[in-house]
Parts: C-alpha cells; structure tokens; sequence
C-alpha cells in the first residue's frame, strides 16, 4: 500500500485529469463507490453527511445519493461558502436536487444557528455520520462556523466514517488544525496518507482503509514517494524457495554474536530464532560460561567463544551474514568486538542493542568497513544513535529514521509500533504486531530472523522488511488467544507461518 502526502494526492489528481484525460468527476464516482463499501450498510439505515464545498465535500454528495439508491434514509449538510463549491460538487449537488434528498447549508449567516440544531438533531436522529468537511485541500486554522459542526460530530456518539482524511488533519504532517473529527473510521483513496502514521494521530483516523479509485498502476508509481505500508504480498515475492535440490549451504550459515553474564537468554533467543528462520548453519559466539549453559539448549545450532580465536576469525569470513549485539553489554569490548568483526568480514552485518549503545558516539566508524549494515534500534537506542529527544524522534519518526539511514549509508530498521525500514529512499512501514509483544526478548528474535533471511540470499532491506512483518504476523496470531506473547511463542511458530507464506 502506498504512503501519500496532500502533494503527492494533488500531483497525481492533476496528472490523471491533465495528461491521462481521466475527469475529475470519473474519479470522485469512484471515491463514491469505494466508500459506500465501507458504510456498513448490511448494520444500519439512517446516514447524515457532512459535506464541505471542496471535492471532498462533492464525495460526500455522491456518497448521499448512493446510499439513497440502496434504499438508506439520508440527509445532508452542506458546511461553508456555496459560492466557491467545486465543479464536480456542483455536478453532484444538482442530481441531489433533482432526486430530492433533503439538504441543509450551514454558512456564515445568521440563520445558520438554527441548522447547526437541525443537524444535531438529525445526528441524534441517525446511526452513522460521514464526515466529508475537509480532505487533502485543508489548508488553515479552522474556525467560525466549521468548528461549530466539527464539535457537535464530536459530542455525539454515533458512528462516524471520514472519507479520505478526518476534516481538520493535515493529511501530510498529522497536524491538527484546531480541531479535528475523531472517527471511527477512515476511507482514504490510493494513498495511506503520511499524516496517518503519527501516533497522535491514531486516536482521530480510527481504523484506516485504503481504497483504490481506478487509477492505473503505473500512474500511481509515477506518483508516489517510494514509502509504503508492508503488504502480504511482499512477504511471500521474496521468501526463499526450498526446491528439492537445496542443501544446508543454500541457505546460508550465519553467526550470532549475543549473550553476556545475566543475558544468556538473549544469546539463546537471538541464535535459535536464526535456525528456525532457515538458515543452513547457526553458529553462536559468546563468553565461555554462556558456551556451556546454552550449548544443551541450542540443539541445532553450533557455538564458540571467544577465546577460539581462529575459529572465530574463520566463522565471520565465511559467515553469509552476522547478527551482533544482543545483551552483549554497553562496554568497550563490545565495541571492540564490533570493530573486529567489521574489519575481518566482508558480509551484511546486523546491528541491535548493546551493539547500538556502543555505536552512540562512534557511529561514524560504520563509514569505515565495507559491510553492508542494517541497524535496529527502538526509539531509546535511536535518541542515543542521532542525539535526539524520544519525543522528537516519536513525532517525526519516519523523517528521522530516512536521515539517519542516508547518512550514514546504512539501513535502519526504527523499532515501535509501526516499525519502519529504511535504506534513506525507500521507507516501508510494517503493519503487523501488537503490545502483547512489549516484552523483553522480541528484538532479539527479530534480530535472529533478520540475520537468517540475509544469510538466506535475501536482499538486506527486503529481509529486514520481511522479517519485521512475519515477526509481528506471528505475535498477531498468538495474541488472540495469548495475554502475553514472548519470543520463544513467536520462535516455535516461525517454520509453520513461513510455510504459509512460501505457497
Ligand atoms: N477553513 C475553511 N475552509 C477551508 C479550510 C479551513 N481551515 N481549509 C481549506 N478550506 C477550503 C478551501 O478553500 C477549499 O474551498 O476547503 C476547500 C478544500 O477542501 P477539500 O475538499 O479538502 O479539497 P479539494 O482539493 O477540493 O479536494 C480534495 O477531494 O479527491 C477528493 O476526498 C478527496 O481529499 C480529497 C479531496
């Protein structure tokens, strides 16, 4: 699914109506046709639209007389300026008439008051409220007589559906201008719209749908940003085949280096999440005392310490791919260990934990080794990493999370809800995984499964993008019959949900 801004929106509009000769009023049927899906129709009969005068409100319009012809009671309310009513709303408002489906103005005048109560009554009155005030064409504080409508959607406690974006949100920064419909839903067309992605902006969109209105694919890829929301879809393009000539070595051997003294579990976590991913050989690198508790639990995979030397030198130049950093300890060894690693290997290397805490003011020495890297901080690490505020990295997050990757010519995978993966041009935006999951040990098995996908033949951005989803998928599945989910949950389940993938 693609991300969106009200530019992009504009542009693509533009570029349909101008240069592929798509009319604007083609477009806004379909709008009407997508959204009406979405209207629970089989729930309920009594509809109240809320429409402004832009083509927002002209969706609303259409949005009215579909739910006419589908036998629905509907009323509708125009809010603002009649004077400056978009043409393809214009078009709609006429068939409105001509169908007789009741409509009140409310504008600036002083008679307006008394439809303000006509429209709460009639809210009162109704099961949902479609909310077609503002769309991508907001673009000021709102006031006056708009503010009024919007407080009283949302006083009342019936359902309210906002088509394309909830009237008062930028539909690009997230921002609330003043004030905004809190809905319970939102259809938006083509594009997940960038705004959406804000945490704060959460408790506004309500669940989010996103619609297609007949523009052509290769029109829309022209027109996007290159940032997108994960779809199933990518998932099982770029999981590896096991066909029956494979063996152990086509799927790749990597080594794990994980686990200090109080943190054994996340050498184990880490290492054993690798072997169920698929990998072909896990090896595990650790302090002795950690070799002998885990080397009984590991049964598949290898371990060494680092007193083996040439072992350990031998694993990391013939390693497909190497995870580092879990519960390995924020200390100079650690970043000497790391620096090791980078200088003797040449394969993509992945970065979590105390292999991020060391980094925090030595990230410029990644510039220095050729590996590939990915890095996958959650916010607290992230704020160590580019010495910013958690509140500023949470509010900006995918802008900070780009920056930070082309920097430094690396991929950052910014852990949270709706982890985000990018290489600095392309971000995707994961949609699974849930708070059952807020436990400790999650980040250790991501980095595991990350680590076997690259290993695997995967390109590094789409492992990361892979793994981030079928990690979140899994603790989706679990959390529906699991208060808690923990990473050893997520670890026995990994095989079965790549199968279903791998179809
Ligand atoms: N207060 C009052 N009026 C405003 C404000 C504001 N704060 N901000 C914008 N407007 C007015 C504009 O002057 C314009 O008349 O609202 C109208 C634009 O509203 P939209 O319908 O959001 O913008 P528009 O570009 O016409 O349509 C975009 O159309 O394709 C559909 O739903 C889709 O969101 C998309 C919408």
């Amino acid at each position: 699914m693609r991300i969106g801004t009200s530019i992009s929106t504009k542009k693509l509009d533009e570029a349909c109506v101008n240069e592929y000769k798509i009319p604007l009023i083609i477009m806004m049927e379909n709008a009407v046709l997508s959204s009406v899906k979405h209207l629970d129709l089989n729930l309920y009969n009594k509809y109240v639209v809320v429409s402004g005068v832009g083509n927002n409100g002209g969706d609303g319009l259409g949005i009215a007389r579909q739910l006419k012809a589908r036998e629905k009671e509907v009323k509708v309310f125009i809010v603002g300026n009649m004077e400056k009513i978009t043409l393809c709303s214009k078009t709609n408002l006429e068939i409105l008439k001509a169908i007789n489906i009741p409509y009140v103005i409310i504008d600036t005048k002083e008679e307006s008051i008394n439809n303000l109560k006509e429209l709460e009554a009639d809210i009162n009155n109704s099961n949902v409220l479609v909310d077609c005030i503002f769309g991508t064409g907001l673009e000021r504080e709102i006031k006056g007589i708009f503010k009024d409508v919007i407080d009283i959607i949302n006083k009342n406690k019936n359902l309210v559906y906002s088509i394309d974006v909830p009237s008062g949100m930028n539909a690009t920064t997230g921002e609330v201008l003043g004030v905004c419909i809190k809905a319970d839903k939102t259809i938006s067309f083509e594009f997940y719209k960038r705004g959406f992605l804000k945490y704060e902006t959460k408790k506004y969109v309500g669940n989010v749908v996103v619609e297609h209105i007949g523009i052509p694919e290769y029109i829309l890829k022209k027109y996007d940003d290159n940032e997108y929301i994960t779809s199933m879809d990518f998932i099982k393009d770029n999981i590896r085949n096991k066909n029956k000539f494979s063996f152990k070595s086509d799927f790749g051997k990597v080594t794990i280096f994980a686990g200090s003294k109080g943190f054994t579990g996340a050498a184990f976590i880490a290492s054993e999440a690798a072997i169920k991913s698929g990998s072909g050989l896990v090896t595990l690198v650790c302090d002795e005392h950690i070799q002998d508790i885990i080397s009984s639990k590991l049964s598949e995979g290898m371990t060494a310490n680092y007193k083996e030397e040439d072992r350990i030198n031998k694993l990391i130049k013939t390693s497909n791919a190497i995870g580092f950093g879990c519960g390995m300890g924020d200390n100079e060894t650690t970043l000497e260990r790391l620096q090791y690693v980078l200088n003797n290997s040449d394969c993509p290397v992945v970065i979590d934990a105390d292999g991020l805490n060391v980094l925090k003011n030595n990230i410029s020495i990644l510039k220095k080794f050729k590996n590939k890297i990915i890095v996958t901080p959650h916010l607290g690490e992230m704020s160590r990493l580019t010495g910013k505020s958690i509140s500023y990295i949470k509010e900006n997050r995918l802008d900070v999370a780009k920056e930070f990757a082309k920097e430094n010519n690396i991929i950052v995978l910014l852990k949270g809800y709706e982890t985000i993966i990018t290489d600095g041009k392309v971000a995707y935006i994961n949609p699974t995984g849930n708070s059952a999951m807020a436990n400790g040990g999650m980040g250790d098995c991501l980095l595991g499964m990350i680590t076997s996908f690259v290993g695997q033949g995967i390109e590094l951005f789409e492992a990361a993008v892979c793994a981030t989803y079928i990690h979140g998928y899994i603790g989706d599945i679990l959390s529906k019959k699991m208060y808690t989910v923990n990473a050893t949950h997520i670890i026995e389940k990994i095989p079965v949900i790549m199968k279903e993938f791998n179809i």
